[in-house]
């Protein structure tokens, strides 16, 4: 079982990337094992932070360090990622010398209600993936434009076009770790 570590870029509750997240774990549960990560009490970044540093920087960068892949599930915010993401990947990386994505098998996907379902955040989020040293999957991408009749309350999906999608790609994204990582 590989254990992924998933970043939420958005904060609400009735997040429709954090419900992706929890659909794209119920399709994989049998060879992923979701970690969806609490960000919503990481501060901005801030050096001055160091000297008494609050506890959700050290809990957030050791369960990626204990991952095997890290997984971004993100909106796009005026055609890019958002700041949530950007400020855990800013934690992340520093000190210097102590990144956590460093070699890390990473992948992007993400919904929006919009007809190009995040496509263009998900560039940026890869670009700024390969300066952090994360090793990024290419193929398959995975832009959702979200259609809420797609899934149920359980988080199980209702359309079999939809199923058979996002079952590609769970499959491609397992294959992908196991490459990068050495782990069945
Ligand atoms: C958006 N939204 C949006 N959608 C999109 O497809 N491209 C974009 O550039 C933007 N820009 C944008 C900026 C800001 C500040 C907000 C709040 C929203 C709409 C966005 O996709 C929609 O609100 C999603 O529901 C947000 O995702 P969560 O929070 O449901 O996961």
């Amino acid at each position: 079982m590989k254990r992924i570590a998933v970043l939420v870029g958005s904060l609400r509750r009735e997040s429709i990337n954090r419900k992706l997240a929890r659909v794209l774990a119920r399709l994989s549960e049998d060879r992923l094992e979701f970690n969806i990560l609490e960000l919503s009490d990481l501060p901005l970044y801030n050096e001055d932070l160091w000297e008494g540093l609050p506890p959700a920087v050290p809990r957030i960068k050791k369960q990626i360090e204990q991952a095997d892949a890290v997984l971004f599930v993100s909106p796009e915010y005026n055609r890019s990622f958002t700041a949530v993401i950007k400020n855990a990947i800013d934690w992340g990386t520093r000190p210097y010398g102590q990144n956590v994505f460093s070699g890390k098998p990473a992948a992007v996907v993400g919904t929006t209600p919009g007809a190009i379902g995040a496509a263009v955040g998900q560039n940026q989020l890869k670009s700024v993936l390969l300066a952090a040293n994360a090793i990024v999957m290419g193929q398959p991408e995975l832009y959702l434009s979200w259609k809420p009749e797609q899934f149920d309350d359980e988080d199980r999906i209702v359309s079999e076009a939809t199923r058979s999608f996002l079952e590609n790609w769970v499959a491609h994204c397992d294959q992908f770790i196991e490459r990068v990582s050495g782990r069945p």
